[in-house]
């Protein structure tokens, strides 16, 4: 939701800004703009509407001077529509102020009325020209001190922010300010960055600092100085980006979700790795912290999306291991119901960006209302981790298509990784029944490469020849039934197609009403030899859908005959206990939406209206 990148040091600064841009635009893609103090000490702009092509086109066409210092926006339009003028960077005092925003400005109506009997006068429709207008005014009133200009600034907001800002009479020099929305530091020899993740510069430099709640941040190419809004120094956090510039890079492949989907046995390896010790569950970052699970008497997984349904496979591993009570609930949903929650509640968060607003709202009333916090998340330096008691790190690698894939899968790793953990914390699994279980885990890497290897042409084809089909349902019991949902989002997301995922069970109670000849049914069966009660079940169910006219598309175990006299297409999963059925079972279902969108001509990797990182409520 909006991608922000900052740079200072000796180099031309466009190339930096734009390659940083190309690295965030997951974030938001519907106009994008930059601003450069030349050489020559003016402030340079130029902001377009549309994709980045369109301002590197137009810059290629209309060169900018260029400078060494700069800053670059790719923007998802909250207020005022995706046009030039309401494009980042916004202009102010006199043009020689330029400022980039994420998030939203709640009481930017207000302060715009203030300002505007004051004489000011807009360009644009948006929250973030009223802070430019605002930042101009108290420049001035500051006496042309920046950094103090930014914190009377903060000190008016209302809502989320990201603010960078930077003036002509102060090149080499770009100032930050954040709540409730991301921005880190990259720090390099005789440059710095600022940026709204770490994949803006991680080609130049992996040594960042996450920059904490409501903090002001200076950088010169010479050093970086992080203040509170009230002006007191503060310690930020170093770390070390723990990938480097190729991760993110697409190489070979036709899009990020190709490469993406194809990491999926690496998401669940990397994910284990370093977290099983002589065949037991270790998690480094749960060292010391038993206190967080003994006397809890429930768990409360919280997420928005793909991520939730995550937590929904995840609620049965940590029901069935750890013998907790689970609730998965959707992050905006929980936060205003008054839920009932206290210490001995623990609430696990799922994110994949860490950023995601309603779930860093949901994590903070949990913590406030004196629940324990744990955030199951990808991206280091992130805001949900920091607010949490605890972490498990999912190590997808970075995710740069819209659509979640690979973490999704490593998310549900890690919430089983969690579940064993807990599980012999509370003594709920002997250290055998825990082993089992762990190899099973590990055996999942290569299985899911099985499933790659083995049909992903063929679901590449017949995703080919149902590029016409208007409407999709997934049907799923059990652990399948999150996969069921998971196969109908992604369908949506990707293709714009009308897609349903329902619980196989709950199907007679009105849904089957949907088929109707020749509709496209995708099915997850479970395993006849693990969970033999469960199978007859779905069997009989797709026998149902098969009787009215469905077209049956059953994903099913590896020697599972009793699916073939009702099924169209087989698409077959390696042997695995049910608990890892949706790690293998949920691939297909990413091949098909990718392979149906891409047969419709649809940008996989950024599809329309949508933006990776949710920093809005
Ligand atoms: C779906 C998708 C979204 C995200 C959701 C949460 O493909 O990507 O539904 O899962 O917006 O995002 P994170 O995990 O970043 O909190």
């Amino acid at each position: 939701m909006c991608g922000i990148v900052g740079y200072v040091g000796p180099r031309q600064s466009q190339p930096i800004l734009l390659a940083g841009l190309s690295r965030l635009e997951y974030r938001g893609y519907d106009s994008a703009g930059i601003a450069v103090i030349d050489g020559g000490g003016d402030l340079g702009m130029r902001k377009r509407a549309g994709k980045l092509k369109i301002l590197r086109d137009d810059l290629t066409a209309h060169p900018l001077s260029d400078g060494t210092t700069g800053i670059g926006h790719t923007r998802w339009a909250t207020h005022g529509g995706p046009t030039d003028a309401n494009a980042h960077p916004h202009l102010a005092d006199d043009d020689k102020l330029a400022v980039i925003h994420n998030g939203i400005i709640e009481n930017f109506s207000e302060l715009k009325s203030e300002l505007v009997a004051e004489g000011y006068t807009f360009r644009s429709e948006t929250d973030t020209e009223v802070a430019a207008v605002l930042l101009g005014r108290e420049y001035r009133e500051a006496g042309g001190n920046l950094v103090e200009a930014f914190r009377m600034v903060v000190a008016r907001l209302e809502g989320a922010f990201t603010l960078l800002a930077m003036h002509r009479d102060h090149p080499g020099l770009v100032v930050g300010a954040r709540r409730n929305s991301p921005l880190v530091i990259g720090l390099g020899d005789g440059e710095n960055f600022l940026a709204s993740d770490v994949a803006a510069f991680v080609e130049h430099t992996r040594r960042a600092l996450a920059i904490g709640q409501d903090e002001i941040v200076a950088i010169t190419p010479e050093g970086v100085e992080v203040t509170d809004f009230s002006g007191d120094e503060v310690d930020v956090e170093p770390f070390e980006v723990m990938w480097d510039a190729a991760a993110a890079d697409k190489g070979g492949w036709s899009s990020f979700m190709a490469k993406e989907v194809s990491e999926e046995p690496d998401a669940v390896a990397n994910t284990v790795r370093g977290r099983v010790k002589d065949g037991a569950v270790a998690i480094p970052e749960l060292d010391g912290l038993d206190g967080l699970f003994a006397d809890i008497t429930r768990i409360i997984v919280i997420a928005c999306g793909t991520a939730a349904y995550a937590g929904v496979v995840g609620k049965y591993a940590l029901e069935q291991w750890a013998r907790v009570p689970v609730d998965v609930e959707l992050a905006h949903e929980f936060r205003y119901r008054d839920p009932v929650i206290g210490p001995d509640t623990l609430v696990v968060s799922i994110s994949q960006s860490g950023e995601t607003m309603d779930t860093l709202m949901a994590v903070k009333y949990a913590r406030e209302a004196g629940a324990k916090t744990l955030s199951i998340c990808n991206t280091q330096g992130a805001t949900i981790p920091r607010e949490s008691d605890a972490i498990v790190y999912t190590h997808a690698g970075p995710e740069v298509a819209v659509a979640s894939t690979k973490a999704f899968v490593a998310q549900i790793t890690a919430l089983y990784l969690l579940a064993l953990h807990i599980g012999r914390v509370r003594d709920a699994l002997t250290a055998e029944q825990a082993a089992d279980n762990v190899r099973e885990l590990e055996a999942v890497p290569a299985k899911i490469q099985q499933v790659l290897d083995r049909e992903q042409s063929r679901i590449e084809q017949f995703a080919h020849w149902m590029a016409d089909t208007r409407s999709v349902l997934f049907l799923g019991r059990h652990v399948g039934y999150p996969i069921a949902l998971e196969g109908a989002l992604k369908l949506k997301e990707l293709a714009y197609i009308h897609a349903e995922g329902f619980a196989a069970g709950e199907l007679k109670h009105g849904p089957i009403a949907l088929i109707e000849p020749g509709q496209p049914v995708f099915v997850i069966v479970p395993s006849p030899r693990e969970s033999a009660e469960l199978h007859k079940k779905v069997v009989s169910n797709i026998q149902e859908i098969r009787a009215r006219g469905a077209r049956v598309i059953v994903i099913a175990e590896e020697g599972d005959a009793a699916v073939l006299p009702f099924a169209d297409e087989v698409l077959r999963i390696p042997l695995a206990g049910p608990l890892f059925e949706p790690l293998l079972a949920v691939v297909p279902l990413h091949i098909f939406a990718m392979g149906l969108a891409t047969a419709k001509g649809l940008d996989v990797d950024q599809p329309r209206n949508l933006a990776k990182s949710v920093t809005v409520e």
